[in-house]
């Protein structure tokens, strides 16, 4: 029990209650903190409250000059947890913005998934010119019948391109079977199943037995283009090239027509394009084989030649690449690297 006596310190109890509850209201770092110190040391069972509920002990005629020293300590004591309440919850919002803070300027996290190789673009891009003139892609088979890929074509049982040195057999070697050295069976096949008259163009891999170099490759890509109607000439294919050489390679673009030999073409020709953008300047390039479709291909395939005419064209997409682009070396399209087809402008 507090005795009158103790009165006299009072002003020290209170001055030690304040003292310490301004130790821990300073001390705390955190809201939280914050009000756990000012229920130690401001709340009900804390010194001060202690302190207050001592009054009704003191004498009567003391009691309020003791009440405003306590008074006093606990009002210092309300304006520290005040103003530190103020300060920790302004340090709090500001660590809480930043924390939440974005980068409006910062660069985007590209993931690439990948790219469409430029020998696909260049397919789709040559389909397209025919496409928009009414033609349709026709494809066909890469392991193929060798009557599709050489009988149905005229091409002799002896002629040299059905030797093993330049066409790969897939065994057992009675089935017939080849891995088509060209995209010309899609123009027998399509004569065989497609009503007349005949529009199309066949894209696709072909595989010979040819060495791996700059110009060359063992698996590459043609695409052929098939007409066949009644009043079909040499001029409608002299046209037809023409306007692909230049949706191709510009206006200045031309094409040129050399007298050639292919068993399934009669006549035959072998076609430059003149390539204004050639490396080194503007030049002709060797750029595909062409004829008139050889009467005996028509009869092979049921259609009557002297009711229909017809010509054909093919080229080398790995070929038109290199040109069209001045590529060093046609191996880098087949290496896989990103970093090649990215040239091409092509990210998705
Ligand atoms: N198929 C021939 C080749 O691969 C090209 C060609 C196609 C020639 C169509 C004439 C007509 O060389």
């Amino acid at each position: 029990m507090p005795q009158p006596d103790d009165n006299a310190d009072l002003g020290a109890r209170v001055d030690a209650a304040v003292t310490a509850a301004l130790a821990a209201i300073e001390a705390a770092t955190t809201t939280a903190e914050l009000q756990a110190a000012k229920a130690a040391h401001n709340g009900q069972g804390s010194a001060l409250a202690a302190l207050n509920g001592s009054l009704r002990d003191i004498a009567p005629e003391d009691r309020k000059a003791a009440g405003q020293v306590i008074g006093a300590g606990r009002g210092r004591v309300a304006e520290a947890i005040a103003a530190r309440q103020g300060e920790l919850a302004a340090a709090e919002e500001a660590a809480q913005l930043e924390a939440e803070r974005v980068d409006v300027t910062a660069l985007p996290r590209l993931r690439t998934a990948g790219g469409r190789h430029p020998l696909t673009m260049l397919v789709d891009e040559m389909s397209d010119v025919f496409v928009g003139m009414g033609w349709e892609v026709a494809e066909g088979p890469e392991l193929e019948h060798e009557w599709y890929n050489f009988d149905a074509l005229n091409v002799d049982p002896d002629h040299p391109a059905r030797g093993e040195s330049d066409t790969f057999y897939v065994a057992p070697m009675d089935r017939h079977m080849v891995l088509r050295t060209q995209t010309s069976p899609v123009q027998a096949r399509s004569m065989l199943s497609r009503e007349l008259p005949l529009y199309i163009v066949s894209p696709g891999r072909v595989y010979r037995t040819d060495d791996i170099d700059a110009t060359h490759l063992p698996v590459f890509t043609q695409i052929e283009g098939l007409a066949v109607d009644k009043g079909i000439t040499m001029a409608h294919l002299r046209g037809t090239l023409e306007h692909l050489a230049r949706t191709m390679f510009g206006e200045e673009a031309k094409i040129r027509l050399r007298p050639n030999y292919f068993p399934f073409t009669e006549p035959s020709a072998e076609m430059d394009v003149w390539h204004p953008g050639a490396r080194g300047g503007a030049r002709w390039i060797e750029w595909g084989g062409c004829g008139m479709v050889n009467p005996n291909v028509l009869r092979a395939a049921g259609i009557d030649p002297d009711v229909y005419t017809g010509f054909a064209f093919g080229m080398g997409i790995e070929r038109t690449l290199q040109f069209r682009y001045q590529l060093d070396d046609m191996r880098d399209m087949i290496e896989g690297d990103v970093r090649f087809t990215e040239q091409f402008g092509m990210v998705i």
